[in-house]
């Protein structure tokens, strides 16, 4: 690989925007959108893993499934390894669909209740042109990076675990190889417990195969212990993001104080210190004007009503959108 190679991200977006139309009926009088993902800009290098954070229904899935152009963006450009993939239909992604995956938050509803497992690992090695001699030996190696027998492939989805399943879909998203992987909330549906092994497997599985993913949860505890860098999102824009250790170090966005503030703390004293989020989240289709978070910010002032902040680099790529910082 070249210096330069080396030196392009894996995936690049820029300005990305997606909107869905909400008047779906037979009077399109108003053209009211729904901005689920609202001028996002980022790029991950190789081996890098990058966290989105933030509340259930701020655009975080649907960031995901735009990088992968599983749903075109409404506006902005996309990259994957320098090649400009926006808005490339079916045929357009098909050379790069096998080099792009996704994990999905819910283990039992991403495998087919009446097949084995082993055959829903191998039906992928086959799409995708692999012979069945080169796709079984790929699965038995990943069966052994994600310690799971290999008679396990024998099984069928309703005899195994959440965390079972759950290492099997990681297995099957590193069948081909990938140079990107979506991980949708992949620990969400797991008892607590479990959690915690998943967590260590993918980064166990990134140290050796060195993978470079986008890695999405609700909870800053996961993105902090698990990524290299992570982006808070609220209400489909990214308010803070930075190198995780400078970011946990000094969280500046009211909102992502707040979210770290909700976690319970062990010690009762900390716990008084808490920023209780105030107000309801706004919906996405009728946004305040100004700052998207003023209807819930204890800091919100006059400035905060009139304009939205830019992210501004505040050092060591630490970035916050807030008039307050
Ligand atoms: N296909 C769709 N059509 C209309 N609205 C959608 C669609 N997908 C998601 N949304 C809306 O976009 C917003 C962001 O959703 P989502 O990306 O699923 O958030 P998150 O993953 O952070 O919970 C939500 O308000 C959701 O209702
Ligand atoms: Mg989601």
């Amino acid at each position: 690989m070249t210096d330069n190679a080396r030196d392009i991200p894996v995936i690049r977006a820029d300005h990305l925007k997606k909107y869905f139309p909400m008047d779906k009926g037979p009077l399109r009088r108003s053209r009211r959108m729904l901005r689920a993902v609202d001028d996002v800009s980022f790029s991950i290098a190789k081996g890098e893993i990058m966290g989105i954070v933030g509340e259930s229904g701020c655009g975080k899935s649907t960031l995901g499934r735009v990088l992968l152009n599983l749903t075109p963006a409404t506006e902005g450009k996309l990259f994957f390894q320098g090649d400009d993939i926006t808005g490339l239909n079916r045929r357009g992604m098909k050379p790069y669909r096998p080099r792009m995956q996704m994990i999905f938050q819910n283990p039992f509803a991403s495998f087919n209740p009446k097949q084995r497992v082993g055959r829903a690992l191998m039906e992928v090695g086959r799409v995708h042109g692999m012979s069945p001699d080169a796709a079984r030996a790929r699965i038995e190696a990943l069966m052994d990076m994600v310690h799971l027998p290999a008679e396990m492939l024998e099984r069928s989805p309703s005899e195994l675990s959440g965390g079972q399943l759950q290492r099997l879909a990681i297995a099957r998203s590193l069948i081909l190889n990938p140079d990107f992987i979506v991980a949708d909330e992949p620990v969400s549906a797991l008892d607590v417990s479990v959690q915690a092994q998943i967590l260590n497997l993918i980064m166990e599985l990134r140290a050796r195969l060195h993978m470079t993913m986008l890695f999405i949860s609700h909870e800053m505890t996961v993105v902090e212990h698990i990524c290299d860098r992570v982006a808070v999102m609220y209400l489909g824009r990214i308010v803070e993001t930075g190198p995780t250790e400078a970011l946990f170090s000094n969280l500046m966005h009211p909102y992502a104080q707040a979210l770290i503030s909700a976690i319970p703390k062990a010690d009762p004293d900390e716990v008084k210190a808490r920023i209780v989020l105030e107000g309801d989240i706004p919906s996405a289709i009728d946004l305040p004007a100004g700052c998207r978070f003023s209807s819930r910010c204890p800091r919100c002032t006059e400035e905060c009503l009139r304009s939205e902040p830019e992210l501004v680099d505040t050092g060591r790529g630490h970035l916050v959108a807030c008039h307050h910082i």
